[in-house]
């Protein structure tokens, strides 16, 4: 089905010039474009009232379920200019595919991948002068959300549900970008447990994951590594991205699904393993298993990879009584080889042998 998202243009887009100065140093999630998607969605009349309008703030009854019960979910994607002028999309199926899964698990209604597509493609034609050149990794980033808009307070699905779509200009998310990040290893937190929602892409799962941040921030590193809440302790993901770990005999390895994230660019760098050389694998790796590795020199390279993040180096973990090192504490070719490869597909200056790109203009 084709909902026709209609647009009212803004009657107030931000001038020119103010527009291009934020887009030649936008850093990650602090701007906004001028216009957003929405759509409805009520038990008794389904999803209605397809729309792209000016951005503006969305006004909640103080009584809706989200602000209660956290029944949201996101996503996240991006839309890449090439040297032509024209407008790519990475693997829009994938993240309208999980959007579906995420909606499923927080007990709201799916929204069909052709209308989440439809959306996310109607926005960008909107906001197309929005979409910055590619130097410096930029990127136009897009965000579909999904949350329970009616006013009550017993504890079930809601009734009434908004969808909405915003965009930002990005950079690199992490300052540190392409020079790598360290990882605090939590004793205290863990992201998710079997049954739960860590495959799901929900709000609630992220803000558990503040107070672990902090700490991590308060050790003197940027980003938490998650484990398993059993006695084995396996890596689970980082707190925004998921995990890889390269060995010297040459394998690419990952923890498998289940109760991380399934990540768009997890399956990317899995699908270009081979061209690199590389063997994938989706196992369980122990905690005690990535500390040896990394000491042994048996694991060569540690990183992780998001769409926010795209693929970044992971120079190093500590936890509470010990600190170690990856490779030299510096990035490793294959994680270098490996970032340039998917940054070169959605770009338009790799063979896009995959069908990964998707033209929105
Ligand atoms: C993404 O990589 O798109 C994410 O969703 C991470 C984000 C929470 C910044």
């Amino acid at each position: 089905m084709n909902a026709g998202f209609q647009l009212l243009p803004t009657t107030h887009p931000l001038p020119a010039a103010e527009r291009e100065e934020i887009l030649a140093a936008p850093g990650f999630g602090r701007f906004f474009t001028d216009h957003m998607a929405s759509a409805t969605w009520t038990k008794e009349g389904g999803w209605h009232d397809f729309r792209v309008t000016a951005l503006e703030p969305i006004s909640l009854h103080p009584g809706s379920a989200v602000l209660h019960y956290a029944q949201e979910i996101f996503e996240g994607l991006k839309a890449f200019r090439h040297d032509d002028g024209s407008i790519w999309l990475f693997r829009p199926d994938l993240n309208a595919r999980r959007f579906v899964n995420s909606a499923r698990r927080l007990a709201l209604p799916v929204l069909s991948e052709e209308l989440f597509v439809e959306s996310v493609e109607a926005l960008v034609r909107a906001d197309e002068a929005w979409v910055p050149p590619h130097e410096g990794g930029r990127s136009l980033y897009l965000r579909p959300f999904m949350f329970g808009s009616e006013a009550f307070l017993g504890v079930r699905p809601a009734a009434q549900v908004t969808y909405g779509v915003i965009a930002s200009p990005a950079a690199s998310y992490f300052s540190s970008g392409l020079s790598g990040v360290t990882l605090w290893v939590s004793e205290n937190y863990a992201r998710a447990g079997k049954g739960g929602t860590g495959a799901a892409k929900c709000g609630g799962n992220y803000a558990s994951s503040l107070a672990a941040q902090v700490e991590a921030q308060e050790n003197g590193c940027d980003q938490v590594l998650y484990l398993s809440d059993d006695e084995e302790r396996y890596l689970e993901e980082s707190g925004t991205m998921n995990l890889f770990l390269v060995t010297a005999d040459g394998e690419l390895v990952t923890p498998g699904l289940g109760t991380i994230l399934d990540g768009v660019t997890r399956d990317s760098v899995l699908e270009l393993a081979a061209e690199h050389g590389l063997k994938p694998a989706q196992r369980q790796v122990s905690l005690a298993q990535l500390r040896e590795g990394c000491a042994s020199g048996e694991i060569t390279e540690l990183f992780a990879s998001g769409t926010a993040a795209v693929i970044t180096p992971i120079l190093g973990f500590k936890g509470r009584e010990y600190e170690q090192s990856v490779g030299g504490g510096i990035p490793g070719e294959v994680t270098t080889n490996l970032r340039n490869h998917i940054l070169n597909i959605q770009y338009g200056q790799a063979p896009d042998t995959r069908n990964w790109l998707r033209r929105v203009i």
